[in-house]
């Protein structure tokens, strides 16, 4: 039966195609290729083909050149020109299309069961290839967003951060259910009349942890992570900070998604008494300005962190624009354990007495425990390399490189940590 003509794809077309190649009754291999990336290969030029009978469009096949490999993205018929030899015509013309290009070797994939232009590939000599299996992950980052985290240093950082933070139970419960979890479960929040975090202050002493739980809170969204540092963006003077500060934060409120991190914040939010330079005092009101801004949109995070809690300017702590004033604290010997193991189960060693390890360092913070558990290796490495010893770590090796470590911590500064949670945590 004729009747209908092959002809390559024109603009006009794309009416007719649209629903087409959209409805998975008359869509062949509708797993692999989405809408849109068909209507952009055809924009780029890409080889497509239709069957038209009069001004009606009945079959499209579209295909996707890379190098002298193809992918067949699309074969479609309307469903009463099925198994008339459409499909067939269709693939010879996009065939000779695609030889013309140096094309060898075409491929299709469909989804299981999907039958619309099976027939015509085996009428055409295609085989099937039992086995394969499709992986695929979709990039969380919309491309018009790159070109903003290049510019303001922005970047994915992969999935795995928020469990490497041992131990921290408490902490780690906190922002998962007031953060990370309304964040990501947006629609059921909106549902329930809770409004997810915009803004979040992280504070306690150095090496708690709380650049590390900022991280980890991105990894988890699987949103881009923008970290500022004011000391760069301030150039020569305090009214460059403030004039950086807004345009970054101006382009940063362009991206879809976000968490834009500032550590040491003290630095630019710190009480107005304590500075001298009145241009100091225009960076903390252009930040108490910002934020509002920033909070308007949905899917952003602003992650603030603190080691001096107390040297902020009020207005900055103030309700609305944080929502949460969340302690990281010193770690206690539950931490310290889980922390103790994470690093020394890359460190071959003994039976180790973890008990006598753990009180040995209760002032430690965990950048501290890190430093300690990278001299242990440090040590192993040079008595098996130097001294021809032994390979392995033993609890007195791990107890005198805690002796030869430094805490972080002191008596006085936990008890100050501990009058902080009194007068400032916001949980
Ligand atoms: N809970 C934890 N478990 C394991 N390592 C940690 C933990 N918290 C922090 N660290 C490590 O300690 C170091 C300092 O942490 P960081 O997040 O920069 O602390 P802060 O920002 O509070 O000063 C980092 O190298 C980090 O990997
Ligand atoms: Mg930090």
């Amino acid at each position: 039966m004729t009747g209908w003509r092959i002809r390559d794809f024109l603009d006009d077309d794309l009416d007719q195609a649209i629903p087409l190649w959209g409805d998975p009754a008359t869509a062949g291999a509708a797993a692999a290729f989405g809408l849109s990336e068909i209507i952009e290969a055809i924009r780029a030029g890409q080889p497509a083909v239709v069957a038209v009978v009069g001004n009606e469009l009945v079959g499209s096949a579209v295909a996707l050149v890379d190098g002298s490999h193809a992918w067949i993205m699309r074969i479609s018929l309307a469903d009463n020109w099925r198994r008339k030899g459409v499909g067939s015509a269709l693939l010879e013309a996009l065939e000779n299309r695609l030889v013309t290009r140096g094309v060898q070797r075409i491929s299709c994939l469909f989804a299981n069961g999907e039958e619309v232009g099976t027939a015509a590939l085996e009428h055409r000599g295609f085989n099937v290839r039992n086995g394969l299996l499709l992986y695929e992950k979709v990039e969380s980052v919309a491309s018009t967003d790159i070109g903003i985290l290049r510019e303001v240093g922005g970047r994915l950082l992969g999935p795995g951060h928020w469990a490497e933070l041992g131990g921290m139970v408490r902490e780690k419960e906190l922002v998962e259910r007031r953060v990370i979890l309304p964040l990501a479960n947006e629609q059921l929040a909106g549902r329930v009349g809770l409004i997810p975090p915009r803004g979040i202050m992280l504070f306690g002493p150095p090496g708690t942890g709380k650049t590390t739980f900022a991280k980890g809170i991105a990894s988890s969204l699987g949103w881009p992570f923008v970290e500022l540092f004011p000391s760069r963006l301030a150039g020569e003077s305090p009214a460059g900070l403030a004039y950086a500060l807004r345009e970054t934060f101006d382009l940063v409120g362009e991206l879809n998604q976000v968490v834009v991190f500032i550590d040491e914040v003290e630095e630019i939010a710190s009480a107005r008494e304590q500075r001298t330079l009145s241009a100091a005092h225009g960076v903390t009101n252009e930040m108490l300005k910002i934020i509002p801004n920033f909070r308007e949109k949905d899917r952003r995070l602003l992650v603030c962190a603190t080691n001096s809690v107390r040297a902020l300017d009020p207005a900055f702590l103030r309700h609305g624009r944080f929502d949460y004033v969340i302690p990281v604290g010193p770690p206690d010997p539950e931490a310290r354990c889980a922390i103790w193991s994470r690093y020394l189960s890359t460190i071959p060693h003994d039976e180790i007495d973890l008990d006598s390890i753990v009180s040995a360092s209760s002032l430690f913070t965990p950048a501290d425990i890190e430093f300690a558990a990278r001299r242990t290796a440090q040590a192993v490495f040079e008595e098996a390399l130097l001294e021809n010893g032994s390979e392995l770590a033993t609890t007195q090796l791990v107890l005198h490189c805690i002796y030869d470590t430094r805490p972080t911590l002191s008596p006085q500064i936990v008890e100050e940590f501990q009058q902080d949670i009194k007068d400032y945590a916001r949980v």
